[in-house]
């Protein structure tokens, strides 16, 4: 993890720097309870063992008991607190993203694919959430240990600590080599155990194709290589921890060995005791068991540093247009929408053409057009998903820029194509808008559909299920579009919102807009002739350009493109 990481990943989350240091405190005092052990063997065997003074030595262990007994005490403690923190930090950092995610821009959700997203809500936080419960606690407890080890060596003998610390230079350039070459694996495995992920995900879900063209073979052998692929990375991986490992290990024995000549010197000299010796093997010890530890959660570590990086690459991402515009509009204006001379890209091509346009107070308007017409995107720029790149769109007189998002989410409702129950019942997802102001029962007698829900076993209270799992295609889009009308709001969006609806269902629901609120302006994405004959006004898109704006009759006299689409509905129905 680098510092500036680090030191963010500290920043986020202010509220647990006071408890964090407490834990930290906490493991502290244990790595230094920890320090007192060889100090007490030392004595016993200096001025117990060597003087034959077995009371005191007696006295001695009894000492080391009790620092034992402590040394439990607070090291539970201390793990205990540093997992707390780490968890309740990964619940804290759970809960900001959410809350990110959920005001980002339309736009950030079709730039980055929802399985990435989720990937990182479950996957990196899992990684986090793994370091918090066991990297957190034995990474802060080793770096404390080895702090204490080299404070301890230092205060048994100053010259012969420096003696034990000279072969540090070339274990920090180890170490130094190791980590590079750690970082690269550790990319290396990730990418591809991803890539054999998504290979076998393909091979499962893409089953009736292969085997309908009888690729099995070709398939395994893509599989089997992205597999070998994985099996190399994770050999250089352990080749690399092969290296390392016993470059520790004969660092550690080298040190005790310059420690142990140069301590036989100064003991025949008098000017160490035995006791000092073993004292200081045990903080060698001390010192180097931990660093090998480390090396061993360096993995976490890492992923831990790099879903973090994750976690903030989503965190620095602003919402504009949210924040962008704080009026709302004059709804007294007749002039509902309007889009002049608008021009949109999503990033490359322009896909819409200066199109020009306005639509009036209770409008019931179709757009037609071919696939890839332009018809969502003119949707999008309508809900505010979205601002024109050139032109401007108004709302009751008032640019898309300068009116706030608020307004917009009050009083546009929206049916995308692809209709989105929650999970819950009927009744939730139609109240879904104002669930305390919905009068449901009432409110659907009155348009004439409550003897549509008869056909649940619990009626309203039926449970959809997960995205509204349990009911038919059509049964969803029928809640999702009875949702949009409930909402009650001025303008009303469908985008193909009732392709799997028979006629008589989708006639209820255009029916119910006109009961309830009969001013209210809509718009309907359609390819069925039925909708496209309800509509007051057409329009007619091809290829980004608006080509056509009137009346069915009209079109049909004297708009080609319109004849020619009109004759393949009339054909398909
Ligand atoms: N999120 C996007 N990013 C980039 N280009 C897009 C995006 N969405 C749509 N497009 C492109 O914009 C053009 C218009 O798309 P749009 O979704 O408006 O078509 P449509 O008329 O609704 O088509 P369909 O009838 O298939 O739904 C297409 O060329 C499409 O490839
Ligand atoms: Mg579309």
């Amino acid at each position: 993890m680098s510092n500036n990481t680090f030191l963010r990943s500290f920043k986020l989350v202010p509220e647990i720097s006071r408890p964090f240091l407490w834990s930290s405190l906490i493991a502290l005092t244990g790595s230094g309870l920890r320090m007192v052990g060889p100090q007490l063997i030392s004595r016993g065997i200096d001025d117990g063992v060597l003087k034959s003074d077995y009371q005191y030595l007696l006295q001695q262990s009894f000492f080391y008991f009790i620092t034992l007994v402590l040394l439990y005490f607070v090291a539970s403690k201390a793990l205990l607190a540093i997992g707390l923190v780490g968890e309740s930090y990964v619940r804290s950092i759970r809960e900001k993203l959410f809350k990110h995610l959920a005001s980002l821009d339309i736009n950030y959700f079709e730039k980055n694919k929802t399985g990435v997203l989720v990937a990182r809500m479950t996957s990196d936080m899992q990684s986090l959430n793994e370091f918090a419960r066991e990297g957190a606690s034995s990474v802060i407890t080793a770096l404390l240990t080895i702090f204490g080890a080299t404070v301890a060596v230092f205060l048994v003998d100053v010259q012969l600590a420096f003696l034990s610390f000279l072969i540090l230079p070339l274990l920090g350039v180890a170490t130094k080599i190791f980590r590079n070459h750690a970082d690269k694996t550790y990319w290396a495995v990730r990418e591809w155990i991803g890539q054999v992920l998504s290979s076998l995900q393909e091979g499962i879900s893409g089953v009736r194709i292969i085997q309908a063209y009888a690729d099995e073979k070709s398939q395994f052998n893509r599989f089997k290589n992205i597999n070998d692929e994985h099996l190399k990375a994770n050999m250089q991986s352990a080749k690399n921890i092969a290296i390392y490992f016993p470059f520790l290990e004969i660092t550690r024995v080298t040190s005790i060995a310059v420690v142990i000549w140069f301590a036989s010197l100064r003991i025949s000299e008098g000017t160490l005791s035995v006791g000092e010796l073993v004292a200081l093997l045990f903080y060698l010890n001390y010192f180097f068991d931990p660093l090998i530890q480390l090396s061993f959660n360096y993995d976490l570590l890492r992923s831990a540093g790099s879903s973090m990086k994750k976690v903030f690459s989503i965190l620095d991402e602003e919402p504009v247009l949210s924040t962008m515009g704080s009026q709302s509009p004059n709804m007294e204006s007749n002039n509902v929408i309007e889009f002049e001379n608008v021009s949109f890209s999503y990033g490359r091509e322009t896909v819409l053409h200066n199109v020009d346009f306005s639509i009036m107070k209770g409008e019931k308007i179709a757009i037609v057009g071919e696939t890839g017409a332009g018809k969502s995107t003119i949707a999008k720029l309508i809900l505010r998903f979205y601002l024109s790149t050139e032109g401007d769109v108004k709302f009751y007189n008032e640019s898309a820029k300068d009116v706030s998002q608020r307004w917009a989410r009050k009083n546009i409702a929206y049916v995308p194509q692809e209709s989105f129950l929650f999970r819950g019942t009927i009744r939730d997802n139609l109240i879904y808008s104002n669930p305390t102001k919905i009068k449901l029962e009432q409110e659907l007698s009155e348009i004439g559909v409550l003897g549509w829900f008869e056909r649940y076993e619990n009626g309203l209270d039926q449970e959809v299920g997960e995205r509204g799992s349990n009911v038919s295609a059509g049964e969803r889009q029928f809640i999702a579009l009875l949702r949009a009308v409930l909402a009650k709001r001025e303008i009303i969006v469908f985008d193909e919102a009732t392709a799997n609806l028979d006629i008589e269902s989708e006639n209820s629901i255009l029916d119910a807009t006109d009961t309830l609120l009969d001013y209210q302006t809509s718009i309907v994405i359609a390819h069925r002739l039925e909708t496209i004959l309800n509509a007051e006004k057409i329009l007619v898109m091809r290829d980004g350009k608006l080509v056509g704006f009137d009346n069915h009759e009209n079109l049909l006299s004297d708009n080609e493109i319109y004849k020619d689409l009109f004759s393949a509905w009339n054909l398909s129905s």
